[in-house]
């Protein structure tokens, strides 16, 4: 049996890292785990408690005070490209936390230093054992700073915009593209200018830009190098008597 990998994705809005993450966990049997939706799924409690986002004690005290958890989706789920399901305190809100509101509002909690230490805790026992492809912007530099596997996906801005636009077209979302657009740009400066834990490319991360390559073809190349790493792993073990 090859050993199970920590695999750690990160990259900017609309880079493909959900669908590629679920896909390359679905490829190797790994756990998929989207730490964004951790993000998404406290900004819209503080939303909903009126909760100002600049007031970093009392979202600290919120997160500490909220129970998230990811399922894997039911069969029928999977099949129409749902990734995870999330759980609020018990509520699901797989389908809530992804409008444009909650996108802005948990980008702008992501800055918040004392939550992200409450939820990349969490991440951590969730992701303990390996088996698992986490996906976000921090994974391969905090969250799982030895992950076997680091990738840092990329794309053009008006690539990932484009991509963002179809998916909340097809979910009957309205929003013109110059603004979608703008919201790609807008939590690109944020997520990369913040002080806590900026999107970077972790130094050992290999850089995947798929501006020109479909979601198979970047899953396919990332389960490729996984191999590869698991042989280097093999090979680099004792011999076992
Ligand atoms: O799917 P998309 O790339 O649009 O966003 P997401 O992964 O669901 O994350 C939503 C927001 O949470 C991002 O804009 C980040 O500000 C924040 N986030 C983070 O700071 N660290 C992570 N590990 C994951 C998400």
């Amino acid at each position: 049996m090859p050993r199970k990998l920590t695999i750690a994705i990160d990259g900017p809005a609309g880079s493909g890292k959900s669908t590629i993450a679920r896909r390359v966990a679905a490829l190797l049997g790994y756990l998929y785990l989207d730490s964004g939706a951790m993000y998404r799924a406290v900004a819209l409690k503080a939303l909903g408690q009126h909760i100002p986002l600049e007031d970093e004690a009392r979202l600290a005290e919120l997160a500490r005070n909220t129970h998230i958890e990811l399922r894997p989706p039911t069969p029928e789920q999977d099949a129409a490209g749902l990734k995870n399901r999330v759980f609020l305190d018990g509520r699901e809100v797989t389908q809530e936390i992804r409008t444009a509101e909650v996108s802005q509002a948990a980008s702008r909690l992501a800055t918040a230093g004392s939550v992200r230490e409450i939820l990349v805790a969490e991440q951590q026992r969730a992701g303990q054992g390996g088996g698992v492809v986490m996906e976000g912007r921090d994974i391969g530099t905090v969250v799982f700073p030895h992950a076997e596997l680091k990738i840092f996906l990329d794309a053009s801005p008006e690539v990932r915009a484009q991509r963002r636009w179809k998916e909340l077209h097809e979910k009957g979302g309205t929003q013109p593209f110059v603004e979608v657009l703008q919201d790609v740009r807008e939590r690109d400066k944020r997520d990369r200018e913040r002080q806590v834990s900026p999107l970077v490319r972790a130094t050992d991360a290999v850089l995947v830009d798929n501006t020109a390559m479909g979601i198979e073809e970047s899953a396919r190349l990332i389960v490729f190098l996984a191999h590869e790493r698991e042989a280097a792993l093999e090979s680099a073990a004792p011999e076992k008597v």
